[in-house]
């Protein structure tokens, strides 16, 4: 051995003992133990290591200028509504929580080896569990625990060195006396789930001696994709819908404004005007309802018979420019494929918001804000759009992604930013400020009287929202900011 690795060795012992020094003096100056640092590290067996019962959510606060809904539920009906809710709002968990929310969390020094993500099966289908393991210290035997709720727990038959209880059933055990052996068995371990369910999921508890560990297992039947097979041309990408009433002048307008700058792209007009006028012309739909269905129930109708895999929503008032630009909301959307909506600028104004949501506690619910003007960054390599939760009236969206949120036909009049709260978190929205649209002006011609009396908002109108805000969506209060 050349001289200074044998000085190295004489440095790194001397080391070595000034920290075994330092430590027992600090053991006596602090009542510090290699015993209790044991005591530390291991798990409680007292059953709070692992949260059995997930938190419940806190009671949200409803800041100043928040309309308190329940105030505004008809007082002889207030009791039962609020009862009807709570119960519709245990089948709505029911549906939409599994254990997978709970939290899980790993002890210090645990020799176990598990999955602590990713590890998803098909309901009832035999799955591998992977990366199972144990790595523990020299011991005559070793024995490890595995059980499950919603399924079974199967491995290969074992040969002599190794006893396998519960084969078959929800709780299996291991014993070998060589770890070697355990572990051959713990890489072939399988789950069976024993329910049927698309969507939901199963914890596994993992023990060895005083160790625990929980890890998730998903339970999902997989998602078939439906994709859009779309042209180059800008017909075969975009469909413009519209929902006119009463408004024949201003939409002919459109119509025109439309054909100059898209000689052929396809319109559909939903139509619940009391009296209906044809409007014909090539590639334009125009359906009639019956008469004042109301807002959302026209654009659930335009969207139902879109192709095409984006539309674009125009409102039958407004006027392409020049700057209309259908083919820069189209680069945006192939360019940032999780994007579902974006909006543009209708004569210069935005009306990008965002939405504050708290869940609130499930017997009051929760609070919303809708924020004006709140947006988020911008958009990878698009500086002039940014994310937001709600844009305006003129965007073009993911046909697939809308009809999986809907317009709630419920809303007849005074509705927009509602369709955006039904789709926070399921909606990825975003602003642009470069594609712009006109409004037509408003003047005598195009006022109609009739119009102005079915499209003004009643009082009524409004309580009917707030009480919808009440139960759809379990809202205790709601502000708009
Ligand atoms: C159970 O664990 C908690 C959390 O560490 C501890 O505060 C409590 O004293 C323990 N209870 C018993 C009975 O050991
Ligand atoms: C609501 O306000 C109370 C008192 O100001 C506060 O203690 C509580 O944490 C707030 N709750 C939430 C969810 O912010
Ligand atoms: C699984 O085992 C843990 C202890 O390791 C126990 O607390 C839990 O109740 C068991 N679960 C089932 C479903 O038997
Ligand atoms: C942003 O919009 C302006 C016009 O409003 C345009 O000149 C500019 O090129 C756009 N920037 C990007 C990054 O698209």
């Amino acid at each position: 051995m050349p001289e200074s690795n044998k000085r190295r060795i004489l440095v790194a012992s001397m080391c070595v003992i000034t920290l075994l020094l330092l430590l027992m003096y600090y053991k006596k100056m602090n009542g510090f133990s290699f015993t209790s640092l044991q005591t530390f590290i291991q798990p409680q067996k007292n059953g709070s290591t692992f949260p059995r019962q997930p938190l419940p959510s806190p009671p949200c606060n409803c800041t100043r200028g928040s309309v308190l809904l329940k105030d505004l539920l008809p007082k002889e009906q207030r009791e039962a509504i609020v009862q009807r809710r709570a119960k519709e709002f245990q089948q709505h968990k029911a549906r939409t929580s599994s254990v997978l929310s709970k939290l899980l969390y790993a002890l210090p020094n645990s020799p176990l080896q598990y999955p602590i993500q990713g590890y998803t099966v098909r309901p009832l289908t035999p799955t591998l569990i992977p990366v199972l393991g144990l790595h523990a210290g020299e011991r005559d035997s070793y024995k490890v625990f595995l059980n499950v709720s919603k399924g079974i727990l199967t491995t290969v038959t074992p040969d002599t060195q190794v006893t396998v209880k519960g084969a078959g059933t929800r709780e299996l055990s291991i014993e070998s006396i060589s770890l070697v052996v355990l572990n051959e068995l713990l890489a072939k371990v399988l789950y069976t789930s024993s329910i049927y369910h698309i969507n939901s999921g199963d914890l596994a508890f993992f023990r060895f001696e005083n160790h625990e560990a929980v890890f998730p297992i998903a339970i999902k039947q997989p998602q078939v994709p439906v994709l859009y097979h779309m042209g180059t041309d800008i017909r075969s990408q975009v469909t413009i819908l519209t929902k006119t009433f009463l408004r024949y002048p201003q939409l002919k307008v459109l119509l025109a404004s439309i054909r100059q700058f898209y000689p052929d792209i396809t319109v559909i007009i939903a139509d619940d005007s009391l009296e209906p006028e044809r409007i014909s012309g090539k590639n334009i739909q125009q359906y009639i309802m019956p008469p004042a269905q109301g807002w959302f129930a026209g654009r659930n109708l335009a969207v139902s018979q879109v192709v095409t895999k984006y539309f674009l929503w125009v409102d039958d008032d407004f006027i392409f420019t020049q700057n209309t630009k259908i083919e820069e909301f189209v680069k945006v959307m192939e360019a940032v494929p999780e994007l579902d909506v974006v909006g543009g600028s209708v004569e210069g104004n935005r009306f990008y918001f965002s939405i504050l949501y708290e869940e609130g506690d499930e017997v009051e619910g929760g609070c919303m804000i809708r924020k004006s003007g709140g947006k988020f960054h911008p958009l990878p390599g698009f500086l002039n759009c940014s994310f937001a939760d709600g844009v305006v009236n003129f965007f073009l969206a993911r046909t697939d992604a809308v009809r999986r949120v809907g317009f709630d036909p419920q809303l007849q009049r005074v509705a927009h930013s509602e369709f955006f709260m039904d789709g926070l978190g399921l909606l990825m929205v975003a602003t642009c400020k470069d594609v712009k649209i006109g409004h037509q002006p408003k003047n005598k011609e195009n006022t109609n009287p009739r119009y102005t009396e079915f499209r003004t908002a009643k009082k009524s109108d409004s309580d009917f929202k707030f009480q919808l805000h009440y139960f759809k969506n379990h809202l205790k209060c709601i502000r708009y900011s």
